[in-house]
C-alpha cells in the first residue's frame, strides 16, 4: 500500500509549538500546490476520486478526520488528529475522506498543480486503471 504516516518535528517552546515543511526533506516532493478543507461536518465524505499523477500529504492542522487509502486491492483507514503528524499518499490510490470534527482544518500539499484531467472520479475506472497498470 503506497501511504507513509508521518511525524513531524515539532519545534515547541514556552510561547507555542512551531512545525516547518520543507520539500524534498519532509516532503518526498516539490510543492505546486497548497489546498485546505474545512466546514465539512461529519455527514460530508469528500474526494472520492484518485489521481493519476499527483502525490500528497495530509495534516489535520485542527480537528481531526480520517482518511480512506485504496490502491484498487487493499482499503486502509487513517486518522489524522494531531497537527504535527500527517500522511503521504501516492499517485493512483482512491481516496475518500470523511468523519470531520467541526473544528477540522484539513491542510493538503500536493505535488502538481491543479489539473482536472488526471483525476479518475468513478471507482470502476480507477479500479481498471489499476489493472492496466
Ligand atoms: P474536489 O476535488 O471535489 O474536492 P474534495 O477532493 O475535497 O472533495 O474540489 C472541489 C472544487 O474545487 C472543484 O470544483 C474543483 C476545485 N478545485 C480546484 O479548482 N483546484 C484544486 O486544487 C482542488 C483540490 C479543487
Amino acid at each position: 500500500m503506497n501511504y507513509k504516516l508521518l511525524e513531524f518535528q515539532q519545534m515547541g517552546d514556552d510561547r507555542g509549538h512551531l512545525v516547518v515543511l520543507e520539500e524534498f526533506k519532509d516532503v518526498p516532493f516539490e510543492i505546486k500546490r497548497i489546498f485546505y478543507i474545512y466546514g465539512s461536518d461529519q455527514s460530508v465524505v469528500r474526494g472520492k476520486h484518485a489521481n493519476r499523477n499527483s502525490e500528497f500529504i495530509l495534516i489535520n492542522v485542527s480537528g481531526t478526520s480520517k482518511i480512506l487509502i485504496d490502491d484498487g486491492k487493499t482499503q486502509e483507514v487513517v486518522e489524522l488528529n494531531k497537527p504535527h503528524t500527517g500522511v503521504y499518499i501516492s499517485n493512483m490510490i482512491w481516496k475518500e475522506m470523511f468523519d470531520f470534527s467541526s473544528e477540522s482544518v484539513l491542510l493538503v500539499l500536493s505535488s502538481h498543480v491543479y489539473d482536472k484531467t488526471e483525476y479518475i472520479r468513478g471507482y470502476d475506472e480507477f479500479v481498471k486503471e489499476c489493472r492496466n497498470g
